[in-house]
């Protein structure tokens, strides 16, 4: 293989950061690429872990300095994957600097911020920037995005999407996914962003009413923990013994309506017991639906109601065979499944394409597309405070 390189500095190195490691890490391995990322510098605040991670990783230099890593005339591409009010900050840095970026999801904090972002990459003409929505890179969820391109659900009548995971019981430490401050919402931005995106992706349809939402938060107070935890890594934080409120929704449920007149309901919780990742969506049009929920990723359920109707009822397709289903070729022979991390693997190789100018077959979601989805996030929380339907246009 011949590729050019392309100098990456990835800030942040916990949950994401190691699985963006582990995908500059593999994606040469596995995919034929036109740009062969290299894993140049990798920034953190504490020196100490942030020099273990990088010696574990094989990151070739490390700095606590983000500001100065992200102008480095070296570097060619800036991931960021620090907690949401951060994003703003670095990418705008990096776009300045003429950098590429890839931005963790959701685009901001604020919705403030995502307009400013979304207009410094506009701005920026050399550089392209992505969004993190790494579920597009399920191979079932790009499947369906497939399936709805060629017209096999037709008009499209109804949405269900939720996405249920049940770790924030009372005895978890006030982690800066419960601080508006730093997240800017809680369950809504950080599992409700996803299924948007998710529903937006699929339908290639645009939500333009939230028709009612409610937002709740059950714990209001936590222990502020001794030293910073990362989600998905498990380990003892230490209590300082004192608590701080949690300023961010526990749970976000909300109704919408899509530009073709179909109707959607949502539902967002971190508190939904019994669910690890219940990350789940139902597209229901008049020629057939589809059904995925990531806790069994590999398969994706379709009804085809052209079928005769004596042979009507849901096909279970396991999404694995080379061949005819996304990403399936660079992978293992069929029915040998692939998990979480290689959706990140499968994002890196499409935004290598682009990178190299060429289109890949499951789209990234841009800057204006992740915009697209703060706006409904935004919405949606007006829509729960003032108790009140709103319309996408009103929020701009
Ligand atoms: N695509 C996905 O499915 C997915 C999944 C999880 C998280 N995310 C997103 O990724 C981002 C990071 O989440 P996470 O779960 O990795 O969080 P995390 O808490 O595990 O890691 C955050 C990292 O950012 C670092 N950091 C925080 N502030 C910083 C600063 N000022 N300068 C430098 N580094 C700083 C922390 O030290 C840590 O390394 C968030 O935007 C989150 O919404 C996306």
């Amino acid at each position: 293989m011949n590729a050019k390189h392309l100098n990456v500095c990835m800030i942040g190195y916990k949950f994401m950061g190691r699985a963006h490691s582990n995908a500059y890490m593999t994606v040469g391995k596995f995919y034929d690429v036109p740009l062969l990322p290299v894993m140049h510098t990798v920034v953190g605040r504490k020196a100490d872990q942030l020099e273990a991670f990088r010696q574990r990783w094989g990151w070739q230099n490390a700095t606590t300095n983000w500001k100065q890593a992200v102008t480095d005339e070296q570097i060619d591409l800036v991931d960021v994957g620090t907690p949401n009010n951060q994003h703003r900050d670095m990418t705008l840095a990096a776009l300045e600097a003429g950098k590429h970026v890839l931005c963790e999801k959701p685009l901001a904090a604020t919705l403030d911020d995502a307009r400013e972002m979304r207009d410094a990459a506009k701005k920026a003409r050399k550089c392209k920037a992505f969004v993190g929505y790494s579920y597009r890179r399920v191979p079932a969820v790009a499947l369906a995005y497939q399936l709805a391109r060629e017209g096999k659900l037709g008009r499209i009548y109804h949405v269900r999407a939720w996405y249920l995971q049940g770790w924030a019981g009372p005895e978890v430490p006030l982690v800066w996914r419960f601080d508006k401050n730093a997240a800017g919402s809680g369950s809504h931005g950080d599992l409700g962003a996803h299924l948007i995106d998710m529903a937006r992706f699929i339908t290639g349809e645009e939500i333009t009413e939230i028709d009612g939402a409610v937002q709740e938060t059950f714990i209001k107070q936590r222990e502020i923990p001794a030293a910073e935890v990362g989600a998905g890594i498990s380990g003892a934080a230490g209590s300082t013994g004192k608590k701080g409120r949690v300023s961010v929704d526990d749970a976000t449920l909300f109704l919408a309506r899509f530009k073709g007149g179909a109707v959607a309901s949502f539902e967002a919780t971190r508190f939904a017991m019994g669910n690890e990742n219940n990350h789940g969506i139902e597209i229901n049009g008049e020629l057939g639906s589809i059904r995925f929920n990531f806790e069994d990723m590999v398969h994706l359920w379709w009804f085809d109601r052209t079928a005769p109707s004596r042979m009507q009822g849901w096909t279970k397709i396991m999404v694995s065979r080379p061949g005819d289903h996304p990403y399936a070729d660079n992978w293992w022979p069929a029915g040998h499944h692939i998990g979480y991390e290689h959706t990140f693997i499968n994002q890196t190789y499409d935004m290598l394409l682009e990178l190299a100018g060429k289109k890949p077959t499951i789209p990234l979601a841009t800057f204006d597309d992740a915009f697209e989805t703060q706006r409904v996030l935004a919405a949606v929380e007006i829509s729960a405070k003032e108790r009140t339907p709103i319309k996408l246009n009103q929020v701009k």
